[in-house]
């Protein structure tokens, strides 16, 4: 375990585990669609989780990645979203499959699922590693979730404090000294 970490919440072998299960569900809900989902990934802390979920879908899904800025502090959220990096290619009818690190408040979902709305998606589900819903601020719709994790503050597995531990291969709680 990194020297940082208080303890290990969520162990590699379960996250293994679980993106299989996900990724079983998510065949099994699209196999019969005429056109398989589009997967995007919400830079930069969904990689991880994206690279081992994908493995585990048996349909021809394409990928694509999106990366927003956070809001700004408080009030009304999806008003201060801000695209930093768009979508390579049209989504225009199709379905997707929003691939999330963790869930928090729902802010950033709530407007990416806006977005995708108005560039024309056919439908949009969410996938999600982690769900933190002590946190939630707005409501939003998570079909496919990984791990519900009480409130701690929780890196690894694509999660950052500072931009660093999102190379460990397992989610781990911050110990208090670090942050
Ligand atoms: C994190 C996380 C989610 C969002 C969740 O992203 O990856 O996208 O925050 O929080 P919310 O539910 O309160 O909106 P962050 O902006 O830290 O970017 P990162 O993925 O690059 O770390």
């Amino acid at each position: 375990m990194h020297q940082h970490l208080e303890k290990v919440l969520i162990s590699e072998e379960e996250i293994v585990k679980r993106s299989k299960e996900l990724g079983k569900e998510i065949t099994d809900k699209y196999k019969d669609e005429k056109e398989p989902p589009i997967l995007i990934a919400l830079l930069k802390g969904s990689v991880p989780f994206l690279a081992e979920l994908i493995k585990y879908i048996e349909l021809d899904i394409e990928i694509d990645f999106m990366d927003v800025s956070s809001y700004g502090g408080g009030t009304e959220s999806t008003r201060d979203i801000r695209i930093l990096k768009d979508l390579d290619r049209s989504i225009k009818g199709r379905s997707i499959i929003i691939v999330e690190d963790i869930v928090d408040t729902g802010r950033t979902l709530q407007a990416v699922i806006k977005i995708l709305e108005n560039k024309g998606a056919s439908t949009i589900e969410v996938v999600s590693l982690l769900d933190k819903p002590e946190r939630r601020e707005v409501e939003v719709e998570v079909q496919y979730i990984g791990f519900e994790i009480p409130n701690e503050f929780v890196v690894g597995f694509g999660l950052d404090y500072a931009e660093k531990y999102r190379n460990l291969p397992y989610v781990g709680v911050l110990h208090r000294n670090y942050y």
